[in-house]
């Protein structure tokens, strides 16, 4: 087992790391149908001296919603959960997103713990504390910065993630790849044939550098004032495009596509052709999309966060491993 101090775990039937971070008596499990019968029964079990409560939210990007937020927001005060319960995340991203973002604002905030289960989650969504809805104008405009008191990382449950979601999360390992580890990005190339089969030492090994990168970064700047803006590489488009695609189009395929959007850039400022080969030639290796839809996203970009009143903050890669802020005039992005 991997520990990223203080809170992130990593490993294979490690769910009961959790145990030392649920102090009080009430616990809720906010997960969703498609998750594996197995995880929740080894949740029934680590809390069968808790009163336990199981909320499913409905799958999807679209679970990301005020409609959401209301029904958690009923299903606590109908439990009477007091300031001392716990809220645990149990499935990707969208579970995390918005489980997090309730368990921010219920009684001003509660204990919140992660547990993903696709490997987009565990290698970023549940890490660093963004919590988030989405408004139709544009993906995870409303939200909260609220650090999970732990993450548990179960590579157990990536035994039953589709192939194409496995996929769309290693968009998020060549990114982080891409804006800080010029070695971990060699690393992934060298290994790409066992980290499509899933193997587990290296799947263990890819999560816990990439997660270890994210970390760094999130101390550094918690709040996304500068360095975390890094992480957003390719997400910029990769936002556009999903909302364009009504979240048809996974959040991972999205940012490698946001991402060979941006290496065009990148090389506009300087960018080797052969750097923006490897990463095209990794992404596609791991069978993700390198070409930009025909959906209409850019009429999306106008709502994207990274705007600030001077412009658009973009993310560009001043070689492998170096990711660096551009800031963008607004006026070319019409
Ligand atoms: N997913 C980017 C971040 O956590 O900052």
């Amino acid at each position: 087992m991997y520990k990223i101090e203080p809170l992130i775990y990593i490993g294979q039937n490690i769910l009961e790391q959790c145990l030392p971070y649920v102090q009080g008596r009430q616990v809720c499990v906010v997960t969703q149908k498609e998750i594996p019968d197995l995880m929740l029964q080894k949740l029934k079990n680590l809390f069968s001296s808790k009163t336990l409560n199981i909320v499913y939210i409905p799958e999807g990007e679209t679970a990301k919603s005020w409609a959401t937020v209301e029904y958690l927001m009923d299903q606590f005060v109908a439990a009477k959960f007091n300031r001392e319960c716990t809220v645990v995340a149990l499935g990707g991203g969208v579970v995390g997103d918005v489980a997090g973002f309730a368990a921010s604002i219920y009684l001003r905030g509660v204990n919140f713990i992660q547990m993903p289960t696709t490997l987009l989650a565990q290698v970023d969504a549940s890490v660093g504390g963004k919590t988030a809805i989405n408004h139709a104008q544009g993906k995870n405009l409303i939200g909260t910065f609220y650090q999970a008191t732990s993450v548990i990382i179960d590579i157990d449950s990536l035994q039953t993630l589709a192939q194409r979601d496995y996929i769309a999360g290693l968009a998020e390992v060549v990114k982080i790849a891409c804006v800080r580890d010029a070695d971990f990005f060699a690393w992934l190339e060298q290994h790409v044939e066992t980290i499509l089969v899933r193997e587990s030492g290296t799947v263990m090994q890819m999560i816990h550098q990439a997660v270890k990168l994210k970390a760094q970064i999130v101390k550094a700047d918690e709040k996304e004032q500068g360095e975390r803006m890094l992480l957003n590489f390719g997400h910029t488009v990769a936002h556009a495009i999903e909302t364009a695609s009504a979240y048809d189009c996974l959040h991972g395929e999205a940012v490698a596509m946001g991402m060979v959007q941006a290496l065009a850039l990148s090389q506009e400022h300087g960018l080797s052709v052969q750097a923006v080969q490897r990463i095209i030639a990794l992404l596609q290796g791991f069978g993700l999309p390198t070409q930009l839809p025909e959906n209409g996203w850019q009429k999306h970009m106008a709502h994207d966060k990274k705007h600030r009143d001077s412009g658009l903050n973009r993310v560009l890669l001043a070689g492998l491993g170096q990711g660096m802020i551009h800031l963008e005039a607004l006026a070319s992005e019409e």
